[in-house]
């Protein structure tokens, strides 16, 4: 069992949950409002969480949505399905070169979504004010360890100085708060927690610890392995004083704690040991064009191709809230009969 709670499951959707109408509702009274949009399955970075070292068979660039593509799912997610937030990620979403134009097009749209971008901010330096005017507001960027060696031998790339120069870049823009998003692995770099924590209550940095979570690319997962949240609050607890931040969490991820009295906060998503997915609000779109309801949906739901037939918007929104009613309670990953999705985060998008 997982920790999930949930309402009763209703085996029928009720009369308003019916395809036609409203947002994306599924069959246990969730509604999704927080769109994560993958731009690119590439990236230059190879995290052993998610990528192996040779890189994996990119998706052709036919079947990648072209940035009108993107832009129009992306606006009938606004203006017809409730769509409220939008995050853009990849892969590395900074190697689509329209990203700019695909930011500026989603923070045009009535209502405003939130619009926002995790990266693992290498050409951070190059693209953050151009990110800024087009409107971005808020950046994640993903960053495990600050120490050169680690970082190589994590991200198979010794690329650590960008990242940290993309992250001053970001604040410089006005990208602010600047989140920095970690996942730590048994001994690899739970070393770095209490050095990352340090790092950015230095620089203003938000940091969260993200529990690692079976989306890797070899299926290397093990629950006995992972760093949990409770190790990670241990670990920092032995150098800072934490305390729970009172603020409402919502359907927020993250649990948050004050350090040293706060201002300053750390926050930690414990994906796996306490799963949030009877609050989540969330449906993604692959670089492809396919709806996944859950990260760890075993389904996909294809919009290109009827995009690409001269599909209506009406069209397209009927089929992302059917695609949205097969989401699951939650996603299992304590259960023993969970398996793995079959596409790595990379190409699913976080
Ligand atoms: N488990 C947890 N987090 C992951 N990320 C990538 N793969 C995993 C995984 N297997 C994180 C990245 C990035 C965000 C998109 O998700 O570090 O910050
Ligand atoms: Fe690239 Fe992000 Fe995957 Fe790292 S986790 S290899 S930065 S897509």
């Amino acid at each position: 069992m997982t920790s999930t709670e949930l309402p009763t499951p209703r085996l029928r959707p009720r009369a308003d949950d019916a395809p036609g109408t409203g947002g994306l509702v599924d069959r246990y009274g969730r509604v999704a409002t927080d769109l994560r949009v993958s731009l690119t399955d590439r990236c230059n970075l190879r995290c052993t969480y998610c990528m192996p070292p040779e890189g994996l068979a990119w998706l052709p660039k036919v079947e990648v949505l072209t940035d009108d593509e993107v832009a129009r799912l992306v606006r009938i997610g606004v203006e017809q399905l409730g769509i409220r937030e939008v995050r853009f990620t990849g892969g590395e979403p900074l190697l689509r070169p329209g990203l700019v134009g695909i930011v500026a097009a989603a923070t045009a749209l009535s209502p405003r979504p939130e619009v926002s971008l995790t990266t693992n901010g290498i050409g951070l330096t190059r693209v953050a004010p151009a990110l800024a005017a087009a409107g971005l507001d808020r950046i994640n960027v993903s960053l495990d360890t600050l120490d050169r060696g680690r970082f190589q031998q994590l991200a198979h790339r010794d690329r650590l100085a960008d990242v940290l120069a993309g992250l001053a870049a970001a604040q410089r823009a006005g990208l602010t708060p600047v989140k920095v998003n970690a996942v730590l692995m048994r001994g690899i770099n739970e070393i770095d927690a209490v050095p990352l924590l340090d790092f950015c209550l230095e620089h203003g940095y938000q940091l969260r610890f993200i529990e690692q979570m079976p989306l890797d690319a070899h299926h290397a997962w093990t629950r006995g392995e992972m760093v949990t949240a409770e190790d990670i609050l241990t670990r920092l607890s032995q150098a800072h004083d934490l305390a729970p931040d009172v603020e409402e969490r919502g359907s927020a991820p993250a649990e948050r704690w004050l350090v040293d009295g706060g201002p300053a906060t750390v926050g930690v998503i414990a994906s796996v040991t306490r799963s949030f997915c009877g609050a989540c609000d969330r449906t993604r779109l692959t670089a492809d064009g396919q709806v996944r309801n859950c990260l760890f949906a075993r389904e996909e739901s294809d919009l290109r191709t009827p995009l690409r037939e001269g599909a209506t918007d009406e069209e397209l929104a009927d089929r992302w809230r059917v695609a949205t009613l097969g989401k699951l309670p939650g996603h299992g990953i304590d259960d023993p009969s969970f398996l793995q999705p079959a596409r790595p985060m990379s190409a699913i998008g976080g």
